[in-house]
């Protein structure tokens, strides 16, 4: 049987940063309360010609460059994302396969918002173990800003732009394989977070609806009481069934939505702050490329070594959550 490694991992992080004395300006908040309710300090966003798919490439490429694959190697291209660069067809994925040269791939987008980085890694895996595939790339690209009302004060604090990307790979050594993966979802609670315009579920009756379609809108304080009594039970599950004791984890890479939620759930795990990765306080919530932009800070800082273990944990709109067991597997 193959398993599934997780061979390397690449981000990039557009150069526009937008702070919180900024936002500031905008509507009605500052510095001091999005620090104490968040974390955030400041957030990346693209410039206008720039799209989910660059993103992703520019990530995608350093994944690539990383994994000591030529591109001719890579079989399958899924990419999670919630702000593709366009919402119906062609998938983002396919553009940026086509942007990086990979000629003729599987290539496909899904949506599962936050967690999405989490559900490809499942695909990806499930894929390898089947046979079906060899070396899949596995992208989280946002444009989050596109989807964002800027008159809105409880959302537009919150998201910014970037891209992460990993290449997952088959190996014979069931010792550098992805350990488990649980992935869930509940639409009872879709209302929590939605754009709830544009899709087929909606009709426009002005121009002005039209254009504001896609936007995001959360009920924040509800989302946040979910978002820890879920990913808390999830991370709690995932080791035990595989019994990994907290201790034995390096890094705990959590979705980086809100400080407060990622300490909740550190506490609960009874994790050291040293075992914590954060980047919400400079790159705030950027959804589906949160977690892979995480782990390519430990990386590049040269936190992240061959054969540690990761704890990735995630939740986001839908609701979905997932969590993953995974060693940093690197070709030596
Ligand atoms: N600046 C100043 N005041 C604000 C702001 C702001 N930006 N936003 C809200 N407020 C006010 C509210 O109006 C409210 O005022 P009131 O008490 O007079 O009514 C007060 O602050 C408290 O508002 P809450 O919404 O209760 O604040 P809370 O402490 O819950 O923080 C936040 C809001 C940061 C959004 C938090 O609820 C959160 O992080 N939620 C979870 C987000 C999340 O994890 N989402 C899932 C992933 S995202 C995805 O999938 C795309």
């Amino acid at each position: 049987m193959a398993y599934a490694a997780f061979r390397s991992i690449g981000a990039y992080a557009p150069s526009k940063v937008l702070s919180n004395d900024d936002l500031a300006k905008m509507v009605d908040t500052s510095d001091e309360w999005i620090t104490k309710r968040t974390g955030i300090k400041e957030r990346r966003i693209a410039a206008n010609d720039e799209f989910t798919s660059d993103m992703g490439m520019k990530a995608a490429e350093k994944a690539i460059e990383r994994s000591g694959l030529d591109k001719s190697e890579i079989d399958m291209v899924i990419c999670a994302t919630i702000s593709p660069d366009y919402f119906c067809m062609p998938s983002t994925a396919t553009i940026i396969s086509t942007k990086l040269g990979l000629g003729n791939v599987t290539a496909f987008d899904i949506s599962a918002a936050c967690t999405g980085f989490v559900y490809i890694l499942s695909i990806a895996k499930a894929f390898i173990e089947s046979g079906m595939k060899k070396n899949v790339l596995i992208i989280g690209a946002e444009k989050l800003s596109a989807i964002t009302d800027y008159t809105d004060r409880a959302t537009c604090i919150l998201f910014g732009d970037g891209a992460g990307a990993a290449i997952i790979s088959a190996t014979d050594n069931k010792d550098e394989a992805i350990i488990d993966i649980h992935t869930g979802a509940d639409g009872q609670f879709a209302d929590l977070l939605m754009s709830p315009n544009g899709g087929s579920g909606s009709f426009h009756d002005t121009l002005e609806q039209e254009a504001t379609s896609c936007f995001m809108q959360m009920k924040g304080n509800e989302t946040f009481k979910v978002a820890v009594k879920t990913l808390t039970k999830d991370v709690v599950e995932i080791l035990k069934e595989n019994n990994i004791q907290s201790s034995d984890i390096k890094h705990f890479v959590p979705h980086q939505a809100n400080l407060r939620i990622i300490k909740a759930v550190g506490d609960a795990l009874k994790l050291e702050d040293e075992q914590v990765v954060l980047t919400v306080e400079k790159y705030g919530n950027t959804s589906g490329a949160s977690i892979p932009m995480a782990i390519n800070d430990i990386y590049e800082s040269g936190r992240l070594q061959a054969g540690e273990l990761m704890l990735l944990d995630a939740f986001g709109g839908g609701l979905t959550w997932g969590s993953a067991l995974v060693p940093f597997s690197p070709l030596k």
